[in-house]
């Protein structure tokens, strides 16, 4: 199975956001973080950024809200033509209709899961989701360390959605490096996000590293 990486932006240079983008040109998806301020304690930017970052950018956006109140703004990141658009469990009253909107504009919709988040509710509305975001940090910040706690979720997501015969994809999103992509590609993953770990270096050689290394050990 292909393994996607999807570097996150959030690791780049925002007032060279257009060159970074090259950067990254080898990538599946670009994972695009906006934060509120408020569902975490973090601030990035929101629909006017991500409507310019949608212009330049040679290749589809993977929106991952970590905000507040999900069913008034989340549309609008897929009107402005996001190819996936996230939104966090947490703060979402109706996920399934959330979704169901998001799909009828035209994105992929994903449902993200904060570490402490069972996924116990969500097997059963895995038809509703073309994506599951299982988060490997608190999230907000990047930078910080895998925790492999969460793995068992994502271990029974995988036997969920193999056991229905879906095509959810299964992603991961914090601390993820050419070690931890280990781990997360042998509990289930399919989607890698990675800020840090391709940033930091030469990013086209960070993605097909994580991309070889994330393949080797899908199963
Ligand atoms: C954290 C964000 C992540 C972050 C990952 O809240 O959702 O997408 O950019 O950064 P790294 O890969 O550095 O952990
Ligand atoms: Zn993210």
């Amino acid at each position: 199975m292909a393994a996607r990486i999807n570097p996150s932006i959030l690791a780049a240079d925002f007032v060279n956001m257009e060159r970074d983008l090259g950067r990254i040109a080898t990538a599946d998806l670009v994972h695009v973080d906006v934060m509120d301020n408020h569902f975490v304690p973090n601030l990035t930017f929101g629909p006017q950024m991500v409507g310019r970052i949608q212009d330049v950018s040679a290749i589809p956006l993977d929106v991952h809200l970590m905000i507040d109140d999900p069913h008034r703004w989340a549309p609008g990141y897929a009107e402005l033509g996001a190819y996936s658009v996230t939104f966090h469990a947490e703060a979402a009253g109706d996920p399934v209709a959330l979704a169901r909107r998001l799909r009828a504009i035209g994105a992929r919709a994903g449902i993200a899961l904060k570490p402490g988040t069972p996924v116990d509710d969500y097997l059963e509305l895995l038809p509703e989701f073309d994506q599951v975001l299982v988060m490997t940090v608190e999230p907000g910040f990047g930078g910080q360390s895998f925790m492999p706690e969460t793995m068992p979720k994502l271990r029974a997501l995988r036997e969920a959605v193999e056991a229905r015969g879906l095509e959810t994809w299964l992603q991961v999103d914090g601390g993820i490096t050419e070690e931890t992509i280990v781990t997360a590609a042998e509990s289930g993953a399919d989607t890698f996000v990675a800020g840090s770990s391709v940033f930091r270096g030469d990013p086209a050689a960070q993605i097909a590293l994580l991309r070889d290394t994330a393949a080797a050990h899908i199963h």
